[in-house]
């Protein structure tokens, strides 16, 4: 079961760095592409295969017993997913902007986006290192930061 946890906390973390990919082709493929299509591979890739992997991550690290800060975490990166979807519906309600109808004050705030999508990034790297720590060491934190469940019990 750890070796599930760590592949797909591996694909989870892959999957960020092909939906920061897709960004990129979101902006450069837009005069390419034209409207809005430029930016499907990334919203399907989000919504979709991103988030799917993240919920899965987070049955495995239950099954994995990868304990409960790991569990937290990869709660975290399931709901970071829609605080990017967040990001874009507050900066429309705050700015009176949107996609038909964009303004400057709305552009600066949905701009967020691209900062939470790196936190992302980091906390799928983190889950990584830590499902590959449970699988070399039988913990998922580091020597210094485990439980002493054997003193507390
Ligand atoms: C510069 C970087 C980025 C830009 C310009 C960007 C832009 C966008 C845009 C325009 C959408 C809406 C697409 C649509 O519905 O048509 C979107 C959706 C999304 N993006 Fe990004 N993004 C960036 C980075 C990231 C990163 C790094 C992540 C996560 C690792 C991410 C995660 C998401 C998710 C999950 C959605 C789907 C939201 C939903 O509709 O529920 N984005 N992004």
């Amino acid at each position: 079961m750890r070796k599930l946890f760590l592949g797909v906390s591996a694909l989870l973390f892959l999957d960020t760095l092909l939906q920061l990919y897709f960004a990129g082709f979101g902006v450069f493929g837009e005069h390419v592409v034209g409207g809005d299509e430029s930016f499907t591979p990334h919203s399907i890739n989000g919504q979709f295969v991103l988030r799917g992997l993240a919920l899965l991550a987070i049955l495995f690290a239950a099954l994995a017993k990868a304990g409960r800060s790991t569990i937290w975490l990869t709660v975290g990166i399931f709901l970071m997913t829609y605080v990017q979807l967040i990001v874009f519906i507050l900066g429309g309600i705050l700015s009176g902007g949107s996609r038909e109808h964009p303004n400057l004050p709305g552009a600066w705030m949905v701009s967020v986006h691209a900062v939470t999508g790196l936190l992302i990034i980091f906390m799928t790297y983190w889950l990584f290192r830590r499902a590959r720590r449970l699988v070399r060491t039988g913990s998922a934190r580091r020597a210094g930061k485990r439980q002493s469940v054997s003193t507390s019990a």
